[in-house]
């Protein structure tokens, strides 16, 4: 079925008028390579598990690169591009240095659909599913994806740094940086549930466990108990990096936990915990709603994370399949028209 037909069939519609137009892009179908790589989602999936079997991080790894690469120009997988005379990678932007990881599970990825249809599969797309197929390895929910992204032929490292948020934002900055790629309120407070799997290094949160205000205090709004643990985690004079689960009881599946965690001040993040405990904030009754509930937030967060994987896509024939998720094409091929050795 074509993306417009799709589109335009009554469930579209209807869904498109529920979520305020924006889940259906107008180019993106789930069906996208049905006649060119009918597989795909499967190839993904494959590989994802072999690495899930070494590395029970890397779905959470693969969800957050989506995000930040929907978060900085658009799902343009502009995130996986290294650094060369075009491209000031945003790898190395603060929020992605030393932080983002899954880099070496892309390419494999890629490798394989490279090897089982060449030259059809976008970066970005591979990213959206890579997302969805962690998320339903780790017992969350399954959805289609839209597909048919293209790559984008440049990397923002200045929009890397002032895009994404950060953990010691205030739930208004973070509504702020959210809304500024077209997501809402109960987007944010359904999307910082994907940190129900996952790690954090301490120098994220360590501020709350030493200096929140500057006078040698903690986090007020961290429970005691886990105020401690992670104290002995994260030591004072310790590296910053060592790493903690962002759900202390449930750290690699994928479930509502995050948000009962939060009612009981177990978030980790001061991001998380604000979206509780900022008062009169209008993401508390969404905690709750959530917390109470997980077919609710399955279901909002499938919606969220399609919105988030429409931001400001390139389709049709706007930007390129690249070669090599790390170079744009023309790295790739020199200017001799000769593959070149890609990393
Ligand atoms: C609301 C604003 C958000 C902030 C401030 C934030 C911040 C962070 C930080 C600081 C980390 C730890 C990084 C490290 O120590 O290396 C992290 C990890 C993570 N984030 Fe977020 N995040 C946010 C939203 C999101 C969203 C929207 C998603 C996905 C939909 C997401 C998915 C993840 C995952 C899965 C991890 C664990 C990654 C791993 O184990 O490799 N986050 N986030």
């Amino acid at each position: 079925m074509s993306s417009s037909s799709y589109c335009s069939t009554v469930i579209g519609l209807l869904l498109a008028f529920l979520l305020g137009g924006s889940l259906c892009n107008a180019q993106l179908s789930p069906t996208f390579y049905n006649e060119t790589c009918s597989n795909v989602s499967s190839i993904v999936r494959g590989v994802i598990e072999t690495a899930l079997l070494t590395d029970s991080r890397i779905g959470a790894s693969l969800i957050r690169l989506h995000f930040h690469d929907c978060f900085v120009d658009g799902c343009d997988g502009s995130v996986l591009l290294n650094n060369s005379d075009t491209i000031e990678s945003e790898k190395e932007a603060a929020p992605n240095n030393n932080s983002l990881r899954g880099f070496g599970v892309v390419d494999d990825i890629k490798t394989a659909l490279e090897s089982a249809c060449p030259g059809i599969v976008s970066c970005a797309d591979i990213l959206a599913i890579a997302a969805e197929e962690s998320v339903s390895l780790a017992g969350g929910p399954s959805w289609d994806v839209l597909l048919g992204r293209r790559d984008g032929t440049t990397a923002n490292r200045t929009g890397a740094n002032v895009s994404l948020p950060a953990p010691f934002e205030a739930v208004d900055i973070l509504k702020q940086k959210f809304s500024d790629v077209g997501l809402n309120t109960t987007d944010l407070v359904a999307l910082s549930g994907a940190h129900t799997f996952g790690r954090a290094q301490c120098l994220t949160f360590s501020a709350r466990l030493y200096n929140f205000t500057g006078v040698g205090d903690s986090d007020p709004t961290l429970n005691s108990t886990y105020l401690a643990t992670l104290q002995g985690i994260c030591p004072q004079n310790g590296t910053g990096i060592e790493l903690t689960n962002l759900d202390l009881n449930t750290p690699d599946t994928f479930d509502n936990i995050y948000f009962s965690n939060l009612q009981t001040n177990e978030g980790l993040l001061q991001s998380d915990q604000e979206l509780f405990s900022t008062n009169g904030s209008d993401t508390i009754d969404i905690v709750n709603n959530f917390s109470a509930n997980q077919t609710t937030f399955f279901a909002n967060f499938v919606v969220s994370m399609i919105k988030m994987g429409n931001i400001s896509v390139l389709t049709g024939t706007e930007g390129e399949i690249r070669q090599n998720c790390a170079l744009v094409n023309a790295a790739t091929y020199g200017s001799d028209g000769l593959l070149h050795s890609s990393i």
